[in-house]
């Protein structure tokens, strides 16, 4: 795939999708936008990527929705950007696979909202996040208020929201934002191990699991607990439901076919 803004790799079941503008602590304007959305429809549509990474370089994951471009805008291309916005986020976070964001560096504005679009957030010792565009006059434009207040609960949104604060990568691990914090050389191998430990369970297991907790999320306890158990009495046609559970009694590890 030749992007300009990302760098595509795939290598032993995993992609590493990489942004590539360094030179702009790869901050997001349209076109890195369409680049993702690229990148992560290859992720859907191949079935050889059973887990994606997404990740930056050591200075940056990305510093944010690109300001200079968001400047000369108004009213409607405000609209115009996060409708792409959104488009991208959602595409991303529906991926019917597990998603790692490797987070080095600077994860502000529209960069944590990308992370927090993913479903694991693995942070090396020198990231920075936050949500600073209140610093701007403005609001979280690509999911902050509502993501983030799920994931860490109100009063911690609030306080990043409301002052704009950049926090270091252990109060992310502290209030939720983050699930790991490792040293900067060991990100890549951490992000390698957590995608090898899930790409060993079963594919149709795992993306049941997404769908049943994403869909349950935006619905009420009730109805969340009738998908959940659509889901699950739906695993039992498959072949991984019957290797896992004989696996179990004849006490040996299971081979999960992904069928
Ligand atoms: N947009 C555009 N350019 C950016 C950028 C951004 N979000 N972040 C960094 N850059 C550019 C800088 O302008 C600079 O470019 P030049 O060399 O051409 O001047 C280059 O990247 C390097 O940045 P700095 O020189 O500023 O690097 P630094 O190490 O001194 O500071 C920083 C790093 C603290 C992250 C600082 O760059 C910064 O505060 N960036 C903006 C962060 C921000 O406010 N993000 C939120 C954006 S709004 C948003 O994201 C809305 C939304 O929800 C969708």
């Amino acid at each position: 795939m030749d992007l300009k803004y990302i760098n595509f790799k795939k290598r032993d079941g995993i992609s590493w999708v990489q942004f590539n503008r360094p030179e702009k602590l790869n901050a997001l304007n349209p076109d890195v936008l369409r680049d993702l959305e690229q990148a992560v429809a290859t992720c859907e549509e191949d079935d050889a990527i059973k887990v994606v990474v997404l990740h930056g370089n050591e200075k940056a994951f990305v510093a944010g929705a690109d300001i200079e471009n968001m400047g000369k805008g108004d009213i409607k291309s405000a609209f115009e950007l996060t409708d792409l916005t959104m488009r991208v986020q959602e595409r991303l976070a529906d991926l019917p696979k597990p998603t790692i964001a490797a987070i080095s560096g600077y994860a502000l504005g529209g960069g944590c909202e990308l992370a927090l679009c993913c479903d694991f957030r693995i942070a090396a010792d020198n990231a920075i996040l936050g949500q600073p565009e209140i610093t701007l006059g403005i609001i979280p434009g690509g999911g902050g208020t509502q993501r983030l207040t799920r994931l860490v609960g109100l009063g911690p949104a609030m306080e990043l929201i409301f002052t704009g604060e950049m926090i270091k990568a252990n109060k992310a691990e502290r209030i939720g934002l983050v699930s790991m914090v490792v040293p900067l050389d060991q990100l890549e191998g951490e992000a390698e191990a957590l995608a090898s430990k899930l790409m060993e369970m079963p594919d149709l297991a795992l993306r049941a699991a997404k769908t049943a907790m994403r869909k349950g999320l935006n619905t009420s306890l009730k109805e969340g607990l009738h998908i959940e158990q659509d889901l699950f009495c739906m695993l039992f046609g498959t072949e991984d439901q019957k290797e896992g559970m004989a696996a179990f009694l004849h006490k040996r590890k299971p081979a999960f076919k992904g069928r």
